[in-house]
């Protein structure tokens, strides 16, 4: 983009200092800069080293917008390219999600028609809370970017994730947001092909514990399932991504929940339902420990091995195929080794699904970015090309889409 037109929210925390590097970042790259502070923003940085650095007015009440014949807060809000919060508050975010507007900077973001990119920063505890993770999952299914914090030593003496990204990788976040599609509308206000729909999508593998250190796994990155999610809300459906323990961010506009276990993955899908479609990608654990220890389980030193009793877990495919509340859409996959489509024609059928979609995971699928797939439907077998994941996503999306145009 050239020259694009940042209006940039500094909230109230320590990091605020380094939004002024961020300006500084912008700026060189050719863009401008208008930059509003929040009161406790004030308290961090003064409007005069904003002023100096955007070469821009600093705004910092609702009170000095007053005349509106010059320059008034809805057209503050929307003639940015882009709006940037940073540092993003846990308080300011809590406002931001529940859409209170009680001074300028919360005015703009309720009153904006542009796409925002929120960067937090606060205490790890902070950053942590229940309460801090259900606005930031509210934020993102809204279609706000919200950018994860980094991990390490914070300001108040503390260890964890909280701390503001630093300003070179906002500035690339911020390309690479001013780059993708504009946001999509909220759901179910207009536009997008599945705008109104509610998808549930589960990716990644499950961890069953043998004991509080060992636990039992597979290989699933949980990239394919990502991706899908990703998709379908660019498509304008809200996502509901349930993850097992993965290392990938959330893609835009999702609500994820990480869960562990299989049988946490059976509850957070029940009670993220009902949905009109459901694409299970995860890589279940078929089978759990039957009584996982309370403590680690020790040597003895007479060389004897212990007995490992496997028991099955829920199918949480099959059990939604025979729901009540069954999504008018179901889609499984099939990860395979061998006779891939085969197999896959007989688990449409065993597990009630509408399509399956069957990959050969006999090479290194699981953890790579490529993927070939067969889509199984009553229709026949569709067999694509190997396709990076990402397009394999879109495919499936696009496809998904037309069953409900
Ligand atoms: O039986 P299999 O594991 O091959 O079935 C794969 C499909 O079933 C995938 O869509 C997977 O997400 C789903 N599944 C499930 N719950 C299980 C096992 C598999 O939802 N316990």
């Amino acid at each position: 983009m050239v020259a694009p037109r940042i209006l940039l929210i500094v909230g109230g925390g320590i990091a605020a200092y380094k939004a002024c590097e961020l300006v500084r970042l912008i700026r060189k790259a050719g863009g401008s800069v208008r930059c509003v502070l929040t009161e406790g923003g004030a308290q961090f940085v003064t409007p005069m080293t904003l002023a100096a650095l955007s070469e821009q007015e600093v705004h910092t009440s609702l009170w000095d917008l007053k005349n509106e014949t010059e320059m008034g807060h809805i057209q503050l809000s929307r003639e940015a390219d882009l709006v940037v919060v940073c540092p993003a508050t846990a308080d300011l975010m809590a406002r931001m999600a529940a859409g209170i507007a009680d001074d300028l900077a919360t005015t703009l973001l309720l009153a904006t028609d542009k796409p925002v990119l929120a960067a937090p920063a606060m205490n790890v505890r902070m950053w942590l809370h229940p309460a801090t993770q259900r606005n930031v999952a509210q934020l993102r299914a809204d279609g706000v970017t919200v950018l994860d914090p980094d991990e390490g030593a914070m300001a108040c003496g503390e260890y964890g994730p909280g701390r503001l990204p630093e300003p070179p990788f906002i500035w690339s976040a911020i390309e690479q947001r001013l780059a993708a599609a504009p946001a999509p509308p909220a759901p179910g206000v207009q536009g997008g092909a599945l705008a109104g729909r509610h998808v549930l999508v589960t990716a990644g593998p499950t961890r069953e514990p043998i004991d509080p250190v060992r636990y039992i796994a597979n290989r699933s990155s949980g990239k394919q399932g990502f991706a899908i999610a990703g998709a379908l809300a660019a498509l304008g459906a809200r996502v509901t991504l349930v993850a097992g323990p993965v290392e990938l961010r959330t893609p835009e506009r999702v609500q994820r929940i990480d869960v562990e276990t299989a049988r946490e993955m059976a509850a957070a899908v029940e009670a993220a339902l009902p949905a009109d479609i459901a694409v299970m990608v995860a890589a279940v654990a078929d089978w759990r420990a039957a009584s996982a220890a309370g403590q680690k389980i020790k040597k003895n030193g007479s060389g004897a091995t212990p007995t490992l009793t496997l028991e099955e877990n829920p199918d949480i495919l099959a059990a939604l195929a025979s729901s009540p509340q069954r999504p008018r859409l179901l889609i499984g996959f099939a990860a395979e080794t061998e006779h891939v489509v085969e197999h896959a024609i007989a688990k449409r059928q065993r597990k009630n699904a509408d399509w399956i979609v069957a990959n050969d995971v006999s090479g290194d699928v699981m953890s790579g970015d490529s993927n070939s797939v067969h889509i199984v439907t009553d229709a026949g077998v569709e067999s694509w090309e190997t396709l990076p994941k990402t397009d394999v996503a879109h495919r499936l999306a696009a496809r998904i889409a037309d069953e409900f145009a």
